[in-house]
């Protein structure tokens, strides 16, 4: 079959190369994609936010699976978009209803309240609660964790280390920092412990968890440094043992996916809990209505798995049916950077050497 893939990250190109391998696979087509997708896929000239020009290339081409890459198309509705002009065509990704999960932070915890799924003590405020966001502030335990509510690139999240910073941040927020995003300021504990990645796919009712990953965001050697859009990850994650796995399993996934079909979101598609582990116990940092990048980059190498009939499954609401066999070596994903990046850098170098052994 026909595949279309939407996004142009790292993260689509791992997809692509994985269901390049499946017997399933005919045409396969990334869209925009990149260099390296261009390498195992078709690339077509679409941008994912121009649903009809996707949903015509889509007829054009006799594409039968799409899986969405990137949150942004689906918190804006592409997969019930396409399920109305393209009837009959499968898709990977929650409908708007479930890409809220990530779309917003306010309702992600108010999800996890109502479902009893453990995440960081929060409240939160809009422009008319301003003056009594305050005070919450100045009585609140330090650092504190100031979220805009919708979606902001990655950079709604802010940690203040001091109260005084925390109602700048908080004002700006409100004040439109972030434009609509940050109408709405979420304030929440802070939670130490190391982080990890869990995914899964699910259709709605069922569930397959795949590898695990951790990701490094910081630029500086010994995790120092700004924060990037991600400097690698790995899989599986040294500290994750099977204890602290099915305490992540039975109180957060079980849990999240019953709580999908009772409020009955639209979700058939992969679920990423961001998660930490604050002393043996596991908990919810964020929801993503996706894959990671660069996790994904880790992940689908150790999944032996053929991620097709997987997605196929998920659509066809048959997960229950299969099963995920992986991989047991470890996966490291490296990100290679131009010099002075996150901050400027120069654009246009070539990358030589890929494809050497490592030594
Ligand atoms: P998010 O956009 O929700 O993933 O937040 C970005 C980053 O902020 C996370 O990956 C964490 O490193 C950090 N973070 C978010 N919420 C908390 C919290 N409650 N406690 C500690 N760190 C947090
Ligand atoms: N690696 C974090 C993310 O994809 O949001």
């Amino acid at each position: 079959m026909n595949i279309l893939i939407l996004g142009s990250g790292g993260r689509e190109h791992a997809l692509a190369w994985k269901m390049r391998q499946s017997p399933l696979t005919g045409e396969l087509y990334v869209a925009p994609g990149n260099a390296g997708t261009s390498q195992v896929a078709t690339n077509l000239e679409l941008d994912p936010m121009d649903f009809a020009s996707v949903a015509s290339s889509i007829r054009a081409k006799n594409i039968e699976l799409v899986v969405v890459g990137p949150e942004v198309p689906l918190v804006a509705g592409i997969i019930e978009y396409l399920n109305e002009h393209v009837p009959g065509v499968k898709t990977i990704g929650p409908e708007a209803s479930g890409a809220r999960l990530e779309g917003s932070k306010s309702f992600s915890k108010s999800f996890m309240q109502r479902h009893n799924i453990p995440t960081a003590g929060y409240q939160e405020f809009t422009h008319e609660g301003l003056v009594s966001g305050e005070e919450y502030l100045r009585q609140h335990a330090l650092p504190i964790v100031l979220k805009a509510d919708g979606l902001a690139a990655g950079k709604g999240v802010v940690i203040c280390a001091d109260r005084a910073q925390a109602v700048t941040e908080f004002r700006a927020m409100l004040d439109g920092k972030f434009g609509d995003a940050g109408s709405k300021v979420v304030v929440e504990e802070f939670l130490e412990g190391l982080e990890f990645s869990v995914f899964v796919l699910t259709d709605g009712s069922d569930y397959k968890i795949l590898p695990i990953a951790k990701d490094y965001k910081r630029i500086g050697e010994g995790d120092t440094g700004l924060n990037t859009g991600g400097m690698g990850s790995v899989s599986p994650v040294s500290f994750v043992d099977d204890v602290l796995m099915k305490k992540v399993e039975d109180r957060i996934i079980k849990p999240t996916i019953a709580g999908i079909e009772a409020e009955n979101l639209k979700y058939r598609g992969f679920i990423f809990f961001g998660l930490i582990n604050v002393k043996g116990d596991p908990y919810v940092i964020e929801y993503n209505c996706r894959m990671g990048d660069p996790e994904t980059q880790s992940v689908m190498p150790r999944l032996k798995s053929d991620l097709v009939e997987l997605c196929l499954a998920t659509c066809d609401g048959t997960l229950a049916g299969q099963t995920i066999s992986k991989e047991e070596r470890a996966v490291a994903s490296v990100v290679l950077v131009s010099g002075g990046y996150p901050g400027a850098y120069e654009k246009g170098k070539v990358i030589s050497g890929l494809g050497k052994e490592m030594e």
